[in-house]
């Protein structure tokens, strides 16, 4: 039985007193042991929030990371810069990582190769656009991010990798896919990794769906079963994240 996973993605938002308060008000409200729960903060916020997550059931993640160890990438965050202060998860090819700061299917491989390399649970994201849904290539889309995504990870890597399906259309927009939607692409993803690896890797895997999950949606969309848990963006800066953790 897979556990659900829960994640909360911060984009830019919040600053480091801001998380502090945030993440006081919401422990009361996530403690659930039956998920993963999971805040992928700002980087600048990654060491405050692990302090104040100290003692409860949330794990701190990154939102993104760089596929180099160290050198001259100014700007970038090092793998062993995140385990160095305890991060576990880090998502990987956020679509506005894609679409604004011109991430690939290659460089995501690599980003996800690294988090590999240092024990970082990576969140893969994929997800199709409007125009590819309605030209009936979703499928085929997320096939090629997932198998370039996956590109010389282990089986055994890829059992404890978490995918997250986020159809670009429904990303912030209030526009949250359908139950049959959502389900039907994460059983295919499912499917994708079946065939990569097999059945034990294909049933180990955890795949979320995101975009505009809310405290109504959300119970629905978390009891399909190829769908084991969400990535939240805007409602997981509100109380309304602790209904989501609490969804059942
Ligand atoms: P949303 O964002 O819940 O605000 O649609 C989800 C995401 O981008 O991860």
């Amino acid at each position: 039985m897979r556990k659900k996973i829960i994640a909360g993605n911060w984009k830019m938002n919040k600053t480091p007193s801001e998380a502090v308060a945030l993440i006081d008000e919401l422990k009361p409200l996530v403690a659930n042991d039956e998920a993963d729960v999971v805040f992928c903060v700002p980087a600048i916020d990654i060491i405050p929030a692990l302090e104040a997550a100290k003692g409860t059931n949330i794990k701190i993640g990154a939102e993104n990371m760089y596929y180099e160890e160290s050198g001259a990438y100014t700007g970038e965050i090092s793998p062993s810069m995140l385990t160095d202060v305890g991060v576990k998860y880090v998502i990987i090819g956020h679509s506005e990582r894609r679409e604004y700061f011109a991430e690939t299917d290659v460089t995501v491989n690599k980003k996800v190769l690294k988090a590999f390399e240092h024990g970082i649970t990576p969140i893969v994201c994929c997800g199709e656009s409007l125009t590819q849904r309605e030209q009936g290539v979703t499928i085929d889309f997320i096939r090629q991010q997932i198998k370039i995504a996956f590109l010389n990870v282990t089986a055994e890597q890829a059992k404890t990798a978490v995918i997250a399906y986020e159809p670009i259309w429904a990303i912030g927009t209030g526009k949250v896919a359908t139950t049959e939607q959502a389900q039907e692409v994460c059983a295919a993803i499912r499917t994708c990794i079946l065939e990569i690896y097999g059945e034990d890797t294909a049933s180990e895997i955890r795949i979320q769906y995101g975009g505009s999950v809310s405290a109504s949606s959300a119970p629905e969309l978390f009891a399909q079963p190829d769908i084991d848990g969400g990535l939240v963006g805007g409602a997981a800066l509100k109380a309304d994240f602790g209904k989501i953790v609490n969804y059942k």
